[in-house]
């Protein structure tokens, strides 16, 4: 007999009395401090609750391992009484208060739990009778085999439930028991002010990811859109493994052969220098210690990720300044992310889908690019890392704006290392992580349910002060696919 079919129930916590103590929006969070099995913490379990209701949830877990533990902490307010807008526009007065549940895990990752939760036991109301099954992550092993470090991870960002990203959000929730992802990133921007009709937009939207976030536990990053009352309200509702409010706007975690650095672009621009120097700091210093020779052969590939991009190439807006200012605004981090090997930096923002050749310091760097078919690409990187935009959840605004020209006027690096661009078709990407030197990324468009394109990747890991190229001399021939653009005229 299998020993995790028995059942073992455990009713943690007396069920005290309080009202609106009904569960809503439950979500299952990875992110800060999912580190390694001698972490506190590598997931929690988050909900709504009306009221305090402290002590009164109740979890329960079909218990099948002895090495499975948990806590529950003090809920969270979320409390708002405020005008808010989103750059002067969207203005709405909003007041709520309500709160969030935290039941941090600690758990074996290799294994599926099931969890029900209950805030009220006798109202039958709750919308919350069913169970979820969830498996956490791959840790990274010691282990030189790498095919059992293999894991494969969904993102993207920019989306609301207008009818496209609708869509895109019932196709992967329709199809949780195909698609077997491991974990998911979300790129920021969600529901396009989540605050309005005082805060129902934004839960609305989250009430969808119930079961995703427990099929693919959920890294959530913040975009522009959130960054009222500086990110508070966001924090407040996306209470992160190891939480920590400084924390929250950069942070990362390893799963399986992957070391994710969360980094709020966004923020940075906002925030004041002293904030910026501490972001940068932490910045060196996580990346020294995941770029250091013995850590890289555990976990050998480095993956930036966050809402807002530094290398901007926007051919629909012919005088996109904001978008190609950028690379300046950001060149304390890039070259951050280019002193120490980043592979890939998966970013969202832009409504479209791209990959940019690899960049470092503004300049575009060596690479090979074969040609398999029309919609499949070897990308070979030497230095610098490689760009991918995945904004194309879809949302309110279309990636091409009507009243903008669309001619392209710009002739740098930046328009030199687009590789693909799409902003017509509207869907996920995913990243299987095949071994130490390969990844495979895939775009997937999930109205007309096909692939948009995929690369296989290739990274020799630049080591952190190399500076010597594994390819030979750079490429220096460069192309825009304008398929893209010319249907859309
Ligand atoms: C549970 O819900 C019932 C029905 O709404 C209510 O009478 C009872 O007081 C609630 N108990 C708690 C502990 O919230
Ligand atoms: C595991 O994580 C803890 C806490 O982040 C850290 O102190 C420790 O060095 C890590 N161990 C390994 C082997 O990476
Ligand atoms: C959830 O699990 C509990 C405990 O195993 C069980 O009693 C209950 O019927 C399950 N609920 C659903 C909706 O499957
Ligand atoms: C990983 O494995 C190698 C080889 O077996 C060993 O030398 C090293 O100490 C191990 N590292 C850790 C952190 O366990
Ligand atoms: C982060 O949060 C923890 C737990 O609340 C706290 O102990 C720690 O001091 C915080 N660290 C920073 C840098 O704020
Ligand atoms: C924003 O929040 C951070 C910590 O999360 C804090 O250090 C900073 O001072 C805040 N900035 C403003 C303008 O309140
Ligand atoms: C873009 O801006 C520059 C400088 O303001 C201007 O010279 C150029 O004509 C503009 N191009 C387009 C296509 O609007
Ligand atoms: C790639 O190769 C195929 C087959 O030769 C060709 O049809 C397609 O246009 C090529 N695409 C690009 C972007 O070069
Ligand atoms: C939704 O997708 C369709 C098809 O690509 C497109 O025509 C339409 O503009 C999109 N709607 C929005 C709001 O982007
Ligand atoms: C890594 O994966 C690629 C693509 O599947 C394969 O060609 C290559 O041989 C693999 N390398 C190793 C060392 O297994």
């Amino acid at each position: 007999m299998n020993k995790y079919s028995i059942l073992a129930l455990l009713v943690l916590l007396a069920v005290v009395s309080a009202d609106k103590c009904q569960v809503t929006l439950p979500r299952l969070l990875i992110g800060d401090k999912y580190t390694n099995a001698t972490s506190d913490v590598t997931a929690i379990i988050a909900f709504d609750t009306a009221d305090e209701c402290k002590g009164v949830a109740t979890l329960n877990f079909n218990k099948g391992d002895p090495s499975f533990d948990f806590r529950v902490i003090d809920p969270v307010l979320q409390a708002v009484d405020a005008d808010l807008d989103h750059n002067g526009k969207e203005k709405e007065r909003v007041k709520y208060k309500k709160y969030t549940q935290i039941i941090q895990l600690k758990a074996d990752v290799q294994q599926s739990y099931t969890v029900q939760i209950q805030g009220n036991i006798t109202d039958k109301t709750t919308v919350f009778a069913t169970n979820y099954t969830f498996i956490l992550p791959k840790l990274p092993s010691n282990n030189t085999k790498y095919a059992q470090n293999q894991i494969k991870f969904l993102f993207f960002g920019d989306q609301d439930l207008t009818a496209n990203g609708t869509s895109v959000l019932n196709y992967l929730n329709s199809n949780t028991q195909n698609n077997k992802f491991d974990a998911m990133i979300y790129l920021g921007d969600y529901a396009y002010e989540f605050y309005q009709n005082n805060g129902a937009k934004g839960d609305s939207y989250i009430e969808k990811f119930a079961p995703l976030s427990f099929s693919y536990p959920l890294a959530m990053a913040p975009g522009n859109h959130e960054d009222n009352l500086n990110f508070t309200l966001f924090d407040q509702k996306f209470f992160l493994p190891g939480y920590n409010k400084t924390l929250n706007k950069y942070n990362s975690f390893t799963i399986g052969m992957v070391h994710f650095v969360h980094i709020n672009l966004h923020y940075f621009s906002i925030t004041t220098n002293d904030e910026k120097d501490k972001m940068l700091k932490w910045l060196k210093n996580d990346l020294a210690i995941a770029s250091n020779a013995g850590q890289r052969r555990n976990v050998p590939w480095i993956i930036a990720v966050g809402h807002k991009l530094n290398y901007c190439y926007d051919p629909y807006y012919a005088n996109n300044t904001e978008c190609i200012g950028y690379a300046q605004q950001f060149l304390p981090i890039d070259n951050l992310l280019s002193q120490y090997g980043v592979d890939l930096f998966l970013v969202a923002h832009q409504h479209y889908n791209q990959v940019m050749a690899p960049m470092a310091r503004n300049q575009l760097q060596d690479y090979k690019l074969t040609n398999i078919s029309s919609n499949e690409f070897n990308l070979q990187k030497g230095k610098g890392y490689i760009t991918i935009v995945q904004g194309n959840g879809g949302c309110v605004t279309p990636a091409i704006p009507q009243s903008k020209s669309r001619v392209l006027d710009l002739a740098s690096d930046l328009q030199k290392a687009n590789l693909f661009i799409d902003p017509i078709h509207y869907g996920y990407g995913y990243i299987n992580v095949i071994n130490q030197t390969n990844v495979q990324y895939v775009s997937y468009d999930a109205i007309n349910k096909k692939e948009l394109v995929t690369f296989n990747i290739k990274s020799q890991h630049q080591q952190s002060g190399s500076s010597s190229t594994t390819f030979g001399s750079l490429i220096t021939f460069s192309f825009v696919i304008l398929s893209a653009l010319l249907t859309a005229f």
